[in-house]
């Protein structure tokens, strides 16, 4: 048999590749660019096996194997959103607010609903169910200060095998009265949830203070102690967002350097540590992240939307000290679920700063840039041999207007930026995780999760 599988067992992909070897930011596309016209992907107990020109892995292949072939489509690792937030989910397109009083008006409330678990499962799942028709198969998510809020999430995460990192919120003060925990009890919390997920399965822990405004100096230093505590663990925090944060950052901090240095005081700084955002770091801030290892997670959606800035990319990867930089929603501040749409921003974000972002730098971004933010670019992130089969097929033929304008594309970089500038998530034909087929499109009657028994439009 040789159509149409992707059970547990040994089995393969066939179509057009897309990967990243190496870092195209540092070294010339060329050379950091995995491309195959006609590739297979053999995969194997959720892992990738092999992978090459299918001229060279179909004849060694064993006729049992089941090979599924996707036509006029694009299989790309699967991508990675490196910020976001899921109880947000309901207040995406909220009007008329900046940051702070988008905060307040809106954020606060919907996470004061996440104490019922039942409620959060509920979110969690379509937030999920999302991600997945968005070709996303790996998040870095902030829950809430409610700790039922990270379990509904890293359960329903970890049905589905899904290598994600989450994290409760900590939160004592600056908030509502129902949103606020305590130094003490953002500890012992923390520390049960690390017991309980991280490592469980794929699933990975992140300490998580909301940003240093909504954490007292206590709070902040036990952040960082407890992420000390447990090596391996994650940090994910917000900085330099907007102006008026920046601001109020220096006043609440007046022993401070700047924001930034606010993290490196409280030992929040270094490998595994993301920050969201970073739209005002200055030269010297920006050296401070590349000394440290700190990553940081562009998220143009969303600083477009609250009208926070614009984030200097350009500046961020500068070859003398580059910075880790992985590409993010930060839904529900950020517009889309898509990678594509998200890059599709970035790459006008780039513009309005006199700096053209090239498709495949986009592609990076939310691929092996992204796992390397995140040092996990030796799990996931590229289409290698040992690396997790987390997979996105995007077809090439999704709308009559992609399918058109693809016809005047005369190569691949010009086929890519196409596809990330007309393409969301109706361009995702099938998602892959752990191996598994979780997503497949054009059936929409159907339930998003394990659908491993349906046929996708573009096979
Ligand atoms: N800064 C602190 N919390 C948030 C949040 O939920 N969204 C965004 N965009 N910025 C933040
Ligand atoms: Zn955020």
């Amino acid at each position: 048999m040789r159509e149409n599988g992707s059970g547990s067992g040994r089995h393969a992909l066939r179509g057009q590749l897309l990967s990243y070897r190496a870092d195209p930011f540092r070294h010339p596309v060329a050379e950091c660019l995995m491309h195959e016209t006609d590739g297979v992907i053999v995969i194997e107990a959720g892992r990738i096996a092999s992978v090459g020109p299918a001229s060279e892995i179909l004849p060694a292949l064993a006729e049992n194997v089941p090979v599924t072939h996707y036509q006029n489509a694009l299989i790309t690792p699967g991508l990675i959103d490196c910020h976001v937030h899921y109880p947000q989910t309901e207040i995406i397109g909220a009007y008329g607010k900046q940051l702070i009083d988008w905060l307040k008006q809106y954020a606060f409330v919907a996470e004061q609903k996440f104490g019922n678990k039942e409620y959060a499962r509920e979110v969690a799942r379509a937030f999920l169910r999302e991600s997945l028709r968005c070709g996303t198969t790996t998040s870095a998510v902030f829950c809430t200060v409610d700790p039922v809020s990270v379990d509904a999430f890293f359960e329903e995460s970890r049905k589905l095998d899904m290598r994600n990192l989450a994290g409760k919120v900590l939160m004592d003060r600056n908030a509502p009265e129902a949103l606020l925990d305590s130094v003490q009890s953002g500890y012992d919390q923390t520390r049960e949830l690390i017991a309980r997920w991280h490592g469980n399965g794929r699933s990975l822990y992140c300490v998580t203070p909301r940003f240093a405004p909504t954490s007292t100096p206590e709070q902040m230093e036990m952040a960082g102690a407890v992420w000390k505590e447990h090596p391996g663990t994650y940090l994910q925090s917000h900085v330099s967002e907007t102006r008026k944060e920046i601001e109020w950052v220096k006043a609440l901090y007046p022993g401070r350097k700047g924001y930034l240095d606010v993290y490196q005081h409280y030992g929040q700084l270094g490998e595994r540590s993301i920050l969201g955002h970073g739209t005002y770091l200055t030269e010297e801030e920006f050296q401070l992240l590349h000394d440290t290892g700190t990553a940081i997670a562009h998220c143009p959606t969303s600083n477009l939307f609250l009208g926070s800035g614009l984030f200097r990319i350009g500046q961020a990867v500068d070859s003398r000290r580059p910075v880790r930089v992985g590409l993010a929603t930060d839904l529900g501040a950020g517009t889309n679920f898509s990678q594509l749409v998200t890059m599709n921003e970035a790459y006008k974000v780039a513009q309005l700063n006199d700096y053209s972002l090239s498709a495949h730098h986009a592609y990076y971004l939310a691929t092996r840039g992204a796992a390397h933010a995140l040092y996990l670019d030796d799990t996931i992130g590229s289409i290698e041999a040992g690396m997790e089969a987390d997979l996105a097929v995007h077809d090439l033929s999704a709308t009559p207007l992609l399918d058109y304008r693809l016809r005047y594309a005369r190569n691949l970089d010009e086929v890519l930026f196409v596809l990330m500038t007309l393409g969301d998530d109706r361009s995702t034909c099938a998602t892959y995780v752990a191996g598994k087929r979780v997503y497949a499109s054009g059936r929409e009657e159907s339930p998003a999760y394990f659908s491993d028994s349906l046929r996708p439009r573009c096979q």
